[in-house]
C-alpha cells in the first residue's frame, strides 16, 4: 500500500519528437505489436519492481500520453503521472524529477524509446541499486569497428576493446540524480549518466541486452515489429 516505505521510482523520458523517426505523432506514441512506446516502457518498469513512475511528455500530447498508459495495471499504492517535458531530454528529466514522490529513494531513468527493453535488465538495475551502487548502466560491448572522421577523412581507428555503448533503463540513489542535476549546465546531455559521473560518483554496470536498443530510425519500427511478432509482449 501507498504510504512512507522506500520505493523504486521510475522516469519515462517520452518528451521529444522523434524528428529521426518522422511521422506525425511524436515517437513515444508510436505503436509496435499494438501498444505504443510509451506503454510498453511504462509496463516494462513495474514488471520490474518500480512503484512510481513519471512521464514527461511533449506539451501539446499530455492527454493522448495520458490515455496511453492509463490502461497499464499498476500495483495497489504505485501511481503513474505523466507531466510536460522539456526542449532537450536533460530537461524533460529534471521536469520529471520534481514529480516524483517523497517516498521514492532509488530512481530509474528510462527511455520510451527503448520500449522493449525486458523487465529483467529493470531487476538487474534495481538489484545493484539496493546492493549499493549509487548509479549503475546497462552497457553493451561495440561490436562495429570505430573510426574517428574528420572533413570526411578517417583521423585513425579507435580500440574497441574498451568502448561500450549505454542503455536504459538507468538507476540512481535519487539524492544522486538531483544533485547531479542541480549542478549540471544547461546542456543536452544524452543520459543521466553523464551528469554523475561530472560529479566524481562512481558509476556501475550490469550487461545490457539488444532488446533494449532505441528506436531511433524507421527500421527500427520494423525490428520491433518483428521481434514482437516472434515473441509477443503484453501490456
Ligand atoms: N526525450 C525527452 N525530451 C526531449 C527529447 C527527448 O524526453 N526534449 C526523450 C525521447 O522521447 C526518447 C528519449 O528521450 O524517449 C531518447 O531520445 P531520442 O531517441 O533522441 O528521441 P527524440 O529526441 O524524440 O528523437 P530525435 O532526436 O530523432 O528527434
Ligand atoms: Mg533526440
Amino acid at each position: 500500500m501507498a504510504g512512507s516505505h522506500a520505493s523504486v521510482g521510475g522516469i519515462v523520458a517520452a518528451g521529444g519528437v522523434g524528428e529521426r523517426l518522422g511521422g506525425e505523432l511524436p515517437k513515444a506514441l508510436r505503436e509496435v505489436g499494438g501498444a505504443s512506446l510509451v506503454t510498453r516502457a511504462v509496463r516494462a518498469l513495474l514488471d520490474g519492481g518500480v512503484t512510481d513512475i513519471v512521464v514527461a511528455a511533449p506539451g501539446a500530447h499530455l492527454d493522448a500520453v495520458r490515455a496511453a498508459v492509463r490502461p497499464v495495471a499498476f500495483p495497489a499504492g504505485g501511481s503513474v503521472t505523466v507531466v510536460e517535458g522539456g526542449v532537450t531530454r536533460q530537461d524533460s528529466v529534471r521536469c520529471a524529477l520534481q514529480a516524483l514522490g517523497p517516498r521514492v529513494e532509488f530512481v530509474l531513468v528510462h527511455d520510451a524509446a527503448r520500449a522493449l527493453a525486458p523487465a529483467g535488465l529493470v531487476e538487474d538495475v534495481i538489484a545493484a541499486l539496493t546492493g549499493g551502487a549509487d548509479a549503475v548502466v546497462p552497457v553493451v560491448p561495440v561490436t562495429d569497428t570505430v573510426k574517428e572522421v574528420d572533413g570526411g577523412l578517417v583521423g585513425r581507428t579507435v580500440d574497441r576493446s574498451r568502448l561500450y555503448a549505454v542503455q536504459t533503463p538507468q538507476g540512481f540513489r535519487r539524492q544522486v540524480l538531483a544533485a547531479a542535476h542541480a549542478a549540471a549546465a544547461s546542456s543536452d546531455v544524452t543520459d543521466d549518466a553523464g551528469l554523475v559521473e561530472a560529479l566524481g560518483v562512481a558509476v556501475h554496470t550490469v550487461p545490457g541486452l539488444p532488446e533494449a536498443f532505441k528506436v531511433t530510425r524507421p527500421i527500427d519500427l520494423v525490428l520491433a515489429n518483428a521481434l514482437l511478432a516472434a515473441t509477443p509482449v503484453d501490456v
